[in-house]
């Protein structure tokens, strides 16, 4: 009876904790700082003190592993996620974070941010300005689709929110020859074995590379079967608009994109 009692009061205790995460679309629960556009920047400033050390200034990876690609480190939920930063990585080389749990979730948030789809954040920016922009003065249309209007040249742009973090569109707009994630770096491939292919690099690493063929087919080869490996040097994309656009037209126009989805938008 009393122990019932006392499981009574626990859960009312935790009441107001629970509270404090609100339903996901998914109907998980989801702590308020995730996907929040305030707290994603405060995270990104702590990321810079506490985190660049190791993970690199633009989560590209270092001593720990690179926060923007998904296939480097675990998909851990949002609960772990500020466990792991909070508490580090005991055994391996990543230390806990003496930092006040509010400070910890907006490194959480910044952190998921990197890869979740940008349609499942809040992007800053000026959409309507970015889709004049598209349409208008980079021509972005000439090339890409948005909901079938627009050119075939490059990939249809309609979904693009819902795979891609909005950082990594950014990438794509101002470095798509940069080796930045380098998913459409045309390469030439000749093995030991005297066998050719040719595709797109992804994941290109010192011990493997992987290729995906025209049929969309990926190869996954080990480097030391290689003899030859020849990157193309320049994307089909042009790449400076970073010149030719201003800062601002830039983050309306990844606001804009941020925005393209089969799914509907986050509020
Ligand atoms: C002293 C170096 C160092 C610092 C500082 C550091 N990390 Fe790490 N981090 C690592 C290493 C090493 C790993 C890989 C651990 C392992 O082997 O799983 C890692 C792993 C991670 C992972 C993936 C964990 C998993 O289970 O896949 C995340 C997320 C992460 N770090 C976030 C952060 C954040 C955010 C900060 C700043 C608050 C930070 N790290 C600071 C070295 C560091
Ligand atoms: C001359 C044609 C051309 C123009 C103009 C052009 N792009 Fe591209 N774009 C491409 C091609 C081709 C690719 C795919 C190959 C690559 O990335 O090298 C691409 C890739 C992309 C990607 C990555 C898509 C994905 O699915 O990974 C994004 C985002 C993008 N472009 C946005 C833009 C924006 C925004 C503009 C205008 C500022 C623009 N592009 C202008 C041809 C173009």
């Amino acid at each position: 009876m009393l122990s019932i009692r006392v499981l009574v009061a626990l859960a009312c205790c935790t009441l107001p904790l629970a509270a404090q995460h609100e339903a996901g679309a998914d109907g998980r629960s989801k702590h308020p700082a995730m996907g929040d556009a305030k707290a994603i920047a405060a995270g990104q400033k702590l990321y810079a003190t506490s985190c660049t050390g190791c993970h690199g200034a633009t989560a590209e990876g270092g001593r720990g592993p690179n926060l923007r690609q998904r296939g480097m480190w675990h998909p851990l939920d949002d609960d772990a996620l500020f466990g792991t930063i909070k508490r580090g990585v005991p055994g391996a080389d990543m230390p806990g974070l003496n930092l006040p749990d509010e400070q910890v979730w907006q490194i959480a948030a910044f952190v998921r941010s990197l890869t979740a789809p940008a349609i499942d954040t809040h992007v800053p920016g000026d959409t309507a300005a970015g889709e004049s922009v598209f349409w208008g003065k980079a021509k972005c249309g000439s090339c890409h689709a948005v909901r079938g209007k627009g050119g075939t040249f490059g990939p249809d742009l309609g979904n693009v929110a819902s795979m891609k973090a909005a950082e990594d569109i950014r990438a794509a707009i101002v470095d798509p020859t940069g080796d930045g994630f380098g998913r459409y770096r045309g390469v030439t491939v000749k093995l030991k074995s005297g066998r050719s292919l040719k595709g797109l690099a992804r994941n290109h690493n010192n011990y493997s590379i992987q290729v995906q063929q025209p049929d969309g087919n990926l190869e996954l080869l080990h480097m030391g079967d290689v003899e030859v490996l020849v990157f193309s040097k320049t994307s089909l994309m042009p790449g400076d608009f970073r010149e030719r656009l201003t800062k601002e037209e830039l983050d309306n126009l990844v606001a804009y994109l941020s925005r393209q989805s089969v799914r509907t938008a986050v509020k």
